[in-house]
């Protein structure tokens, strides 16, 4: 296709980054006909030059308006540039060339309050626009990604028949939904990023514990992820965690996995689920620990420094004393209270938002395509579908498989603490899980003390009201 065939394209794309292309090359594989514009038009030229057979789906555009007029109308144009401010720029950009019914779909990794306001400055102009959490990185882009939508259903319901062609499928169901108004979509994705930060710690702490516990090398470990990878915690993540353990690394002739620098990076994402949750107040502790202890990582020097003051802490660990089966359940356990966590909060700001978020369809579409997938969130769905308002941990599946390996869980922790093998996320879910199963908390201590220095009142057990203690009398 070229520039004057206008009004030929079924949708739009600007920003051809990696993301925006290989999107784009999915949706013009699904049939599609899409126009595509960069702001640098050499990068549009090299999108084209490289589409192959799919160029003849492809209207590539050097201006807005050449872009514009290449779609057909009312139009739908995806944005799949850097969130932030750029999106409201291009927003702006775009809008004064559109007419009133084309819609602009955000598609970027954007912040849950800014789709909210563009949401609500659209309405407010009576334009159409929607926020989609796209999510599985550039290989899910190109070949079916997990799509979470939020915004007018009516809009969403317009571009549904492409989303759900581009998205991923379980069983022939696509995962591509709409979760509710404004920015709901982007805060599922948020959540879904918070749970991913969870999980892949998790991950990354036992591995720790393999490595610097038990002496293991990489490739070993690659193998023990790969005997998970055929059992409950079958996933996405593990996978691919098998595969960096396993892989060697062409110039130092050993594993990969030891010469990589350990600092974590992050983009904030699971940053902002977290802030977001202390807003709510809805405790997602095991996310928590796992954005701080990226937060940590990045503070090599200061790590070194103490190492140089403390001294390394006595890791090593006999397999005898912990077995890697102790580690699998382990993970199995902080895995669903890291995930009952996070629909925790999805259901408090559910509630807060006024979104009647879908949960087990939010647990469904994250079956496949996305970058927390796995065997697990079909359990999940199903226990949402039988009881949505329920914690996970209590619903009768995983509060069996939580019986079944909250001792393996208990156990690894308590031989971290012993051995200085830091693990902040299994042990946050371990506090979590005895938190939520202590009927009489401490907490009786803490608002004696509030009354004491504040006078800020208790109930009591054996009777109504509110009520003071002793301590003004004399
Ligand atoms: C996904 C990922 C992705 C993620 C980036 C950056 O679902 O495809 O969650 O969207 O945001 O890979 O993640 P970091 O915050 O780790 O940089």
């Amino acid at each position: 296709m070229t520039p004057s065939d206008s009004n030929s394209a079924e949708i739009g794309l600007i920003g051809l980054g990696t993301m925006g292309a290989s999107l784009a090359l999915n949706i013009a594989e699904k049939g599609f006909p899409i126009a595509v514009f960069n702001r640098t038009t050499s990068k549009t030229d090299e999108f084209y030059a490289n589409a192959g057979d799919l160029a003849e789906r492809v209207v590539p555009t050097e201006t807005l308006e050449q872009f514009v007029a290449a779609i057909k109308a009312p139009r739908a144009i995806i944005l799949m540039v850097p969130a932030g401010d750029a999106v409201d720029q291009q927003i702006a950009a775009l809008r004064p060339l559109l007419d009133k019914d084309d819609l602009i779909i955000d598609a970027g990794n954007a912040n849950f309050h800014d789709t909210n306001k563009r949401a609500a400055d659209a309405k407010e102009a009576g334009v159409p626009f929607i926020g989609i959490g796209v999510s599985g990185g550039e290989e899910g882009a190109r070949h079916g990604p997990s799509i979470m939508g939020g915004g007018p259903k009516p809009a969403w319901d317009r571009v549904a028949h492409i989303l759900e062609a581009i998205s991923a499928k379980y069983e022939d169901t696509p995962c591509a939904t709409w979760m509710g108004e404004g920015g709901a979509g982007h805060f599922v994705k948020a959540v879904h990023n918070g749970i991913e930060y969870a999980d892949m710690q998790m991950i990354a702490e036992v591995y720790g514990i393999m490595r610097d516990g038990f002496g293991m090398d990489a490739a070993k470990v690659g193998e023990v992820f790969d005997t998970w990878n055929a059992g409950t915690l079958k996933s996405y993540l593990i996978e691919i965690s098998a595969a960096v353990a396993k892989a060697n690394d062409a110039k130092s002739g050993g594993p990969l996995l030891d010469i990589i620098l350990d600092k974590a990076g992050q983009k904030g994402t699971g940053r902002w689920t977290v802030i977001e949750a202390q807003h709510l107040g809805a405790p997602i502790t095991a996310i928590d620990a796992a954005v701080a202890a990226r937060n940590l990582s990045s503070r090599l020097e200061e790590r070194k420094a103490g190492e140089a003051i403390f001294g390394a802490a006595p890791k090593s660990l006999s397999t005898e004393a912990l077995s890697t089966e102790s580690l699998e359940m382990a993970l199995i356990a902080g895995k669903i209270v890291c995930y009952a966590q996070g629909f925790q909060l999805l259901r408090t700001a559910s509630e807060n938002f006024d979104w009647s978020l879908p949960l087990p369809d939010v647990a469904r579409v994250w079956r496949e395509g996305c970058i927390i997938r796995s065997t697990m969130l079909n359990d999940m769905a199903d226990a949402l579908t039988e009881n949505a308002d329920q914690n996970l941990m209590f619903a009768p599946y995983f509060s069996q498989k939580l019986v079944e390996t909250e001792g393996s869980l208990r156990r690894v922790v308590a031989a971290g603490a012993l051995h200085g093998l830091p693990l902040p996320a299994l042990s946050n879910a371990l506090s979590y899980f005895d938190m939520m199963r202590t009927g009489r908390s401490t907490a009786n201590m803490i608002q004696g003390q509030r009354d004491f220095f504040g006078a800020h009142s208790f109930e009591r057990l054996d009777s109504e009201g509110s009520h003071h203690g002793p301590w003004k009398q004399g």
